[in-house]
């Protein structure tokens, strides 16, 4: 036998706190990452006995595959609901935005009206995009795989998101050098999960303080040898009780967001079997890890003995 601490010290401290406070654990659920960096464990502890100290039975659950089915039943009900949205509300509001276009070249309008125009028009094309994001999750392409080296991607994607962001590139950080690192995912996806994570960065977590950056890291989750990308900032973070609600759609706290970005980025890391996760930077602000499918398993998907494909 090896100390629980030495294997999971995560795992150690879920259990003390129950310890302290038995009841308190049906609200507050605590889950942590697997050794393979990219399963949520849920813990369940039960008491054997009445002695003391009682010895005390673990149960570890799996959260992956009930996460799983969860999100796709809301993209069922997504992809139900977007076919008559798009008919029923995308027209009139383009209509709306056009109509607005219109009247903001008026030469009678004065600025107070054309504020009034732009106002419109800015809600409108913000009514469209979140139109446009449901739309695209639920025609969701199949991902077109390609084998990659991540260092090369990540500079091209670096020059994209800062041209069109204005964001100075030396803020936002990436891996100089290091070990090569080759995944197997459709680039094009995961060009925009990266995007919605460095938006994110730069919407929620930045604010206006000069000195912040956007740092994007990459490696292999030791000991399952998975490669992963993280994006991480110093931001506020995600109040623990909000952790998992961030992924869900239409969950949003910022100034007029839609709610979808981390719920597409989430479906898209499935769809191209990684999983994407949040955890809270040490010292603050938040980490967004993306952990790619097993390397080892690209061969064995091909052969068709590997069931999970989708
Ligand atoms: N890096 C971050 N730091 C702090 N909070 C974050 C960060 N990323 C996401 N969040 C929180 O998670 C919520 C959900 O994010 P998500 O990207 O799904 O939606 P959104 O950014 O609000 O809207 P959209 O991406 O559709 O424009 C955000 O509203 C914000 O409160
Ligand atoms: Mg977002």
């Amino acid at each position: 036998g090896a100390l629980l601490g030495e294997v999971s010290p995560r795992l150690l401290y879920v259990l003390e706190t129950w310890r302290q406070n038995p009841d308190a654990g049906r609200e507050a659920v605590q889950t942590f990452v697997a050794a393979d960096g990219a399963r949520v464990i849920r813990p369940h502890f039960a008491p054997l006995g009445a002695t003391q100290p009682a010895s005390i039975l673990v149960f570890l659950e799996d959260t992956s595959l009930l996460a799983e089915q969860v999100q796709q039943s809301k993209l069922a009900a997504l992809g139900r609901l977007s076919a008559s949205i798009a008919h029923e509300i995308r027209n009139p509001v383009g209509a709306m935005s056009h109509a607005a276009q219109l009247l903001a070249e008026s030469p009678q309008l004065g600025p107070d009206d054309k504020r009034l125009t732009e106002i419109i028009r800015t809600n409108a094309d913000r009514v469209s995009t979140i139109i446009d994001n449901i739309l695209q999750l639920s025609r969701r392409e199949p991902a077109r795989f390609e084998r990659m080296s991540l260092q090369p991607w990540l500079e091209e994607f670096r020059e994209e998101f800062c041209e069109t962001m204005q964001w100075p590139a030396e803020r936002l950080v990436i891996p100089a050098g290091g070990p090569e690192l080759e995944v197997r995912i459709d680039p094009s996806q995961l060009r925009q999960i990266v995007w919605n994570l460095c938006e994110n960065a730069l919407k929620h977590a930045l604010g206006d303080d000069a000195g912040q950056r956007i740092e994007i890291r990459c490696g292999r989750i030791t000991p399952s040898g998975r490669p992963y990308m993280e994006v991480a900032d110093r931001g506020p973070g995600i109040p623990p009780e909000q952790a998992e609600r961030i992924f869900e759609p239409f969950f949003s706290r910022g100034r007029g967001g839609s709610g979808l970005g981390l719920f597409l980025a989430r479906e898209l890391a499935q769809t191209n079997g990684a999983t994407l996760l949040y955890e809270p930077r040490p010292g603050g602000g938040s980490i967004f890890r993306l952990v790619f499918a097993d390397p080892q398993r690209w061969e064995i998907r091909r052969s068709g003995t590997y069931a999970a494909d989708r």
